[in-house]
């Protein structure tokens, strides 16, 4: 299937860029709300259920690795989707501008990176392969031969290839940001002597 470039922007890049866009649009306005209501408590607390939608988000991991044998494979990674990019944006707003602590920056700075490896796994990896294939093709096609075609693809691939370690990213990096979140929680519920 070949795409027009019209449709690479707009199902792919558009939305990849939107998406992160509104992550830091929604951050900016939450904070800003809850400083201008004078709401900033209310961001401390913002925390818990940023939290606890990623943790919702993770049944699609257990799903997949076949931990849990119940529910349906494509709505859970749309479930996935959904509440690890907002559980984010409320972290996100929970942690706001305030820089006292090490620990809980380094889990946001981890979490960050996290959800963006995730959507360029989503939005741009499986197209970015295709358009590199379709390349090949086409040259091969002209009668290049196999040298020349792979001079010819060179950066691409090599974006290409940069992305898929990107992707790979994901999961170990999900674990700093767990055991570093847990540090952050675990003391802060110390500190409020729920523990
Ligand atoms: C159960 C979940 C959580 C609770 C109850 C919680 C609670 C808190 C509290 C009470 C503070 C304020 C500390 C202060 O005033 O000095 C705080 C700050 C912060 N939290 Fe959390 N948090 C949670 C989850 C998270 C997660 C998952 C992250 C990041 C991935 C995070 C990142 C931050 C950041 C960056 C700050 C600002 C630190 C600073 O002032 O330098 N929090 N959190």
């Amino acid at each position: 299937m070949i795409m027009s470039p019209r449709s690479l922007w707009s199902q792919h890049i558009l939305p990849f860029t939107l998406l992160v866009a509104l992550l830091a649009a929604g951050t900016l306005a939450g904070d800003y709300l809850l400083h201008r209501l004078d709401l900033v408590w209310v961001g401390r607390y913002l925390g818990i259920p940023g939290t606890l939608l990623i943790i919702a988000s993770l049944v699609y991991s257990l799903r997949k690795r076949k931990v849990i044998a119940t529910g349906n494979p494509k709505s859970l990674l749309r479930l996935h989707e959904v509440a690890s990019w907002l559980g984010t944006l409320l972290v996100l707003i929970h942690a706001g501008i305030h820089f006292n602590a090490l620990l809980p920056w380094l889990a946001t700075v981890a979490m960050g990176i996290n959800v963006i490896s995730g959507m360029v796994g989503k939005l741009l990896l499986g197209r970015s392969r295709q358009h590199v294939q379709e390349q090949r093709e086409q040259y091969q096609l002209r009668g290049l031969s196999r040298p020349e075609v792979e001079q010819a693809v060179f950066w691409d691939a090599v974006t290409l290839n940069t992305m898929t370690q990107w992707r790979k990213v994901h999961i170990p990096i999900f674990s700093v940001f767990a055991i570093l979140s847990l540090g952050h929680i675990f003391s802060i519920f110390l500190f409020w002597g729920w523990l």
